[in-house]
């Protein structure tokens, strides 16, 4: 094939392989197989490769991700992404409305969902998408240019050559997309993400674009930041006819919206949408309504940071009715038995909800929750939802008052109610309990403590039904052989598996103090005390009087390091452990206090670390962090996104940090 015929072959395969996949991506209604789109694909790629003169960053090809990066590159807005002022009742609404009204001498307003997922910006140049950035504090955001190239309603060349565009979209996760993921990550032992919202921060943070493609996000745009729409010196007079325009143009446009005149009919589609909620694609929290006119909107005026000429309406957390079918006990680590619902299927907040918490005993007494009940759930953020109350009037005389059993479901022994709690706590106090031994293990494995990937609940279930351990030191002499014909299991997972147990060896004292489920010993006590005791055998021979010594830990902890230290299975144990190779020295230096007595709150998502991972930073250079900001917080460190929190700080004068400040702070 000469070059000439290169080109017109790739610019078939490029203008069939976008038609066909808006098809499948947005009406979901392919006209060919996608072994068919496959192979289109695969023959560009190769042509492109061949002729590299031919390539384009706009061609499909690029959505599959490239090499990833070292970090985002900050990136500063031409024009402010702005946020809403939030209303939480139909009374704020209206006042809203009256005020605007009367301002504007009636209005003209769109009503549209608000996407529960991530503001970002894409500019388009001689009609191709060349820069996208995340919203960061509404001035200053982070290039993820390649990101979002990879997400397939993101047009990377529209339909006309414009010279200079630049939108404003919401980057979310579609629900469906969201609950596989989820499922994904259960079967292989990941912390599952929270919500599709949060699910799509971390796959957009996601500095290997490889990993963003396959998390197949999509994108609503919402808005005209910058730049001419029409070619002919026309300017939109409306927000709706910009958006309109924009549809042409190639984008995916907010679905759902309407023009709506005085309060009754806008609260109208206010209350549609909140109803709709459970059948749309999208999570929403919430509707947005917006004037109209883009002329009005200059009358109505901005805020600091936020217009006056819209208000995001934010719906209640959802709550359903269902059925609760049975009750199940838990037995956890340290052998509380708790009371879990299984419930009649119900689609809640974007998941399918079975499951709920119900806490111990006396929180089914108190609301008197019966098998057969209905019930209603209520999914607040959490990923396990909660029971708010049984619906009394719904019984029929079937239904059954429940009781926690006299021995423990796991392993026959007799249950004690625990003397140190409120009285609720219904505990296994057998040690040799196999309930307890697999949620150890379990434990054991888990991301803050040795964090051994791909060694969830399922595999240590599975590992211990096959006979394949017994306790937590088994796993350092688990070979791929023992691993590899089981189920689900093979020869790439088995040695992944297999890497992951050795990795963990290195992870040291303050990790492992954490691990091995000492009562009363979060993670922070364990790095503190690891920091001043540094290795396993002074833990072992420390009294009450030396742990206490070490910064936060009370009587209560100390008791329960000292008796945990002197059973005889500890000692064995950490033999064990320690003769198969595990670091049990502390691997940080004695800490240079530098944070000593700040505080800190952290709010956001930070553009290179987690939250967790900044909190650990801090906790090692001896300042605290604290879930909310008062007068006695030292920083606050804001991220994307950063909520009520960064407002909070503002009120109160608290000086408020990004994550530069804070490596600063740290000196690194
Ligand atoms: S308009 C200047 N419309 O909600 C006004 N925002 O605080 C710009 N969002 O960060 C916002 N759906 O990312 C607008 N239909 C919608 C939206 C929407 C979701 C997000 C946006 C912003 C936050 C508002």
């Amino acid at each position: 094939m000469n070059v000439k015929e290169a080109e017109s072959r790739i610019k078939y395969l490029r203008e069939q392989i976008v038609y066909n996949s808006k098809l499948y991506y947005e009406s979901d209604a392919p006209k060919i197989s996608d072994f068919e789109y496959d192979m289109m694909f695969r023959e560009l790629g190769e042509l492109e490769a061949q002729f590299p003169e031919l390539d384009d960053p706009a061609s499909p090809t690029k959505r599959v991700g490239g090499k990833a990066l070292d970090k985002f590159e900050k990136f500063t807005h031409s024009v402010q992404m702005g946020s809403l002022t939030d209303v939480f009742s139909y009374e704020e609404l209206e006042e809203f409305i009256n005020k605007t009204d009367a301002i504007l001498g009636g209005a003209e307003y769109s009503v549209e969902p608000k996407i529960d997922g991530l503001s970002v910006s894409l500019i388009y140049e001689n009609g191709k998408f060349v820069r996208g950035a995340t919203r960061g504090d509404g001035f200053i955001g982070e290039d993820v240019t390649e990101n979002l190239r990879t997400i397939k309603t993101v047009p990377l060349e529209l339909n006309e050559k414009l010279p200079y565009l630049c939108v404003r979209g919401e980057v979310y996760m579609p629900k469906a997309v969201f609950e596989q993921l989820n499922k994904i990550r259960e079967d292989e032992g990941q912390p599952l993400f929270a919500n599709p919202r949060n699910a799509a921060a971390g796959s957009l943070r996601q500095l290997d674009s490889k990993i963003a493609a396959s998390r197949r996000l999509a994108i609503y745009v919402f808005n005209l930041q910058e730049g001419d729409i029409y070619s002919d010196g026309r300017h939109p007079t409306t927000h709706i006819e910009t958006l309109e325009r924009l549809a042409e143009l190639g984008f995916t446009v907010l679905p759902e919206t309407v023009k709506a005149k005085g309060y009754k009919a806008v609260a109208e589609h206010v209350r549609y949408l909140g109803d709709a909620r459970p059948e749309l694609s999208f999570d929403m929290d919430g509707a947005v309504i917006k004037v109209n006119s883009l002329e009005g909107r200059r009358t109505v005026g901005e805020g600091t940071s936020t217009p006056k000429w819209a208000v995001a309406y934010k719906y209640p957390p959802e709550e359903k009715k269902t059925k609760l079918l049975s009750i199940d006990i838990q037995v956890g680590r340290t052998g509380v038995l708790t009371p879990a619902a299984n419930l009649e299927p119900v689609r809640l907040a974007g998941t399918t909800v079975s499951r709920a918490t119900l806490h111990n005993i006396n929180f089914i007494s108190e609301r008197d929750i019966r098998i057969g009940d209905t019930v209603v759930v209520r999914k607040a953020g959490e990923i396990i939802p909660e029971i708010l109350e049984s619906v009394k009037s719904e019984r029929n005389g079937t239904e059954t008052v429940f009781e926690m059993p006299k021995v423990c479901p796991s392993c026959g022994h007799p249950v004690v109610r625990d003397e140190c709690g409120d009285g609720a706590a219904i505990r296994c106090v057998y040690a040799g309990c196999p309930a307890q031994n697999a949620r150890g293990i379990v434990h054991f494995a888990s991301k803050g403590a040795m964090n051994i990937d791909g060694l969830g609940p399922q595999v240590v279930e599975l590992l211990l039904s096959n006979n394949k351990i017994k306790e937590i030191a088994d796993l350092y002499e688990l070979k791929i052989e023992d691993i590899e014909n089981l189920d689900r299991m093979g020869r790439k997972s088995a040695e992944n598996l297999v890497n992951a147990i050795e990795n963990s060896k290195s992870r040291g004292l303050e990790k492992l103090l954490f691990a091995l489920g000492v009562r009363q010993v979060g993670e922070v006590a364990a790095e503190a005390i690891a920091r001043k005791m540094r290795t396993i055998e002074a833990c072992m021979d420390a009294t009450v009087d030396d742990f206490i010594t070490v910064e936060d830990i009370g009587e209560i902890t100390a008791t329960a390091l000292v008796e945990f230290f002197a059973e005889e299975s500890s000692r064995e144990l950490i033999a064990r452990l320690k003769s198969l190779g595990l670091k049990t020295d502390a691997t940080a230096e004695e800490r240079e206090e530098t944070l000593a007595g700040l505080t800190f709150v952290l709010t956001g998502t930070l553009p290179t670390m987690t939250r967790d991972e900044a909190s650990a930073l801090i906790k090692q250079a001896g300042g605290k962090v604290s879930g909310s900001v008062s007068k006695k917080t030292s920083y606050v460190v804001a991220g994307e996104e950063a909520g009520s929190k960064l407002t909070k700080a503002n009120e109160l004068g608290v000086t408020v940090l990004d994550e530069d400040g804070l490596m600063k702070l740290l000196g690194k």
